[in-house]
């Protein structure tokens, strides 16, 4: 009997053992584009969180607990992210999840965090849809109308520009939202939009939706999208002798931009979270952590993604059982936390009220340019 049963005693075993969570450890996951067209958002977030999560760790972790993060890439997909963040909580068991940049695929992943009670926390979605999904889904940024609203002013305050064009990625929940706040506020100012055309993610030729755009003779053309196609419509508009001054918001935000833009985005601006050349200390050291770790200057994602993942562990250091719902509870009374982009205090609609910065293109590096307060 043992003979015919023992394979069966030692398989059960064995998968038992490979399966079986370190229980001195705390699992938190974290899914994002490590791949793909949007690669460096993904990348970068990780790279802030994992700096933020080594420095817990190495004070002690968290109630005598290292924490495990686990990351997964979605490949800047929706459906990815959807399944990716499945496999976090049933597959790794994670108690918290940071995630994505994309709007679209926070989104797509949030439904399923909120029905699972698993707290989940953007470092960087902007639009304002993201954090309604339910009472588990938060951001440590600001949300699009009020960053549609930053480069509204900029561009009819500062820029003195009265005749403005849209280019909006109709794919995209943050592109086709942010475009939205932008024209609402700009036309509320007293300027007018003269062209708001449309392309989808993945879109390699914009010349003519860039030809009819001209023609309608912008000052200024905004685009909220994200930096691969942005580059190439910075090309191709150039190009074709469209003289508009290129605007956009933090989709900009990687140091491909100016790879694939190459000196046609230079004297661009963009709206952002966070600029490197900040004095503030709580950012300078930041800094200078993330260079010792990386030997590179941080770019916004990098400096958000570790805020959230600092917002997380001090919620988690705050709770009494660290369960999923404690988590939670103590994420939604954050208040005042000296970040890296700012301080963070988390509102009754689980967002953060920031500052955003304006920043202009000039070569690989981004100039601050100004601070604009909510
Ligand atoms: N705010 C963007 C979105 O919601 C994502 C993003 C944030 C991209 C910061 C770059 C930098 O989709």
């Amino acid at each position: 009997m043992l003979r015919l049963l023992l394979p069966f005693i030692v398989a059960t075993f064995a998968l038992s053992a490979c399966t079986k969570k370190n229980t001195n450890e705390i699992m938190i996951g974290q899914y994002g584009s490590m791949t793909g067209a949007e690669a460096t958002f993904g990348q970068a977030t990780d790279e802030g969180i994992r700096l933020a999560t080594d420095e817990v760790n190495a004070a002690g972790g968290i109630k005598g607990k290292k924490i495990k993060l686990v990351t997964m890439d979605d490949q800047g997909k929706a459906e990815d992210a959807a399944s990716v963040v499945t496999r976090l909580i049933e597959q790794e068991k994670v108690l918290a999840i940071l995630g994505e940049v994309a709007s679209s695929r926070s989104l797509a992943a949030a439904p399923i965090a909120q029905n699972k009670k698993i707290p989940m926390i953007s470092p960087s979605s902007t639009n304002p849809k993201v954090t309604e999904v339910g009472d588990f889904i938060f951001r440590t940024c600001f949300i699009d109308p009020f960053q549609g609203t930053v480069m509204a002013k900029f561009a009819f305050e500062n820029l003195k520009l009265k005749k403005i064009a849209v280019l909006r990625d109709v794919k995209s929940d943050y592109s086709v939202g942010l475009a939205d706040f932008f024209i609402q506020k700009f036309k509320e100012l007293g300027g007018e939009i003269v062209g708001d055309a449309s392309y989808q993610s993945g879109d390699v030729d914009f010349k003519a939706q860039l030809t009819n755009l001209k023609g309608s003779n912008p000052e200024g053309l905004f685009i909220p999208g994200y930096y691969t196609e942005v580059g190439l419509i910075a090309r191709q508009a150039r190009e074709l002798g469209l003289k508009a001054k290129l605007m956009g918001g933090d989709g900009w935000d990687s140091p491909k931009l100016s790879e694939i833009g190459g000196k046609d985005v230079d004297g661009s601006v963009f709206s952002n979270h966070y600029s490197n050349e900040t004095k503030d200390p709580v950012a300078v050291e930041f800094i200078n952590k993330f260079k010792a770790k990386y030997n590179k200057l941080p770019d916004g994602l990098s400096a958000a993604g570790y805020d959230a993942a600092k917002v997380l562990y001090k919620a988690m250091a705050a709770t009494s059982d660290l369960t999923a719902q404690a988590i939670r509870d103590q994420i939604a009374k954050i208040t005042d936390h000296a970040g890296v982009t700012g301080r963070i205090t988390i509102n009754e609609k689980r967002n953060a009220t920031k500052s955003a910065v304006v920043v202009e293109v000039q070569g690989a590096s981004n100039k601050f340019v100004t601070t604009i307060s909510p």
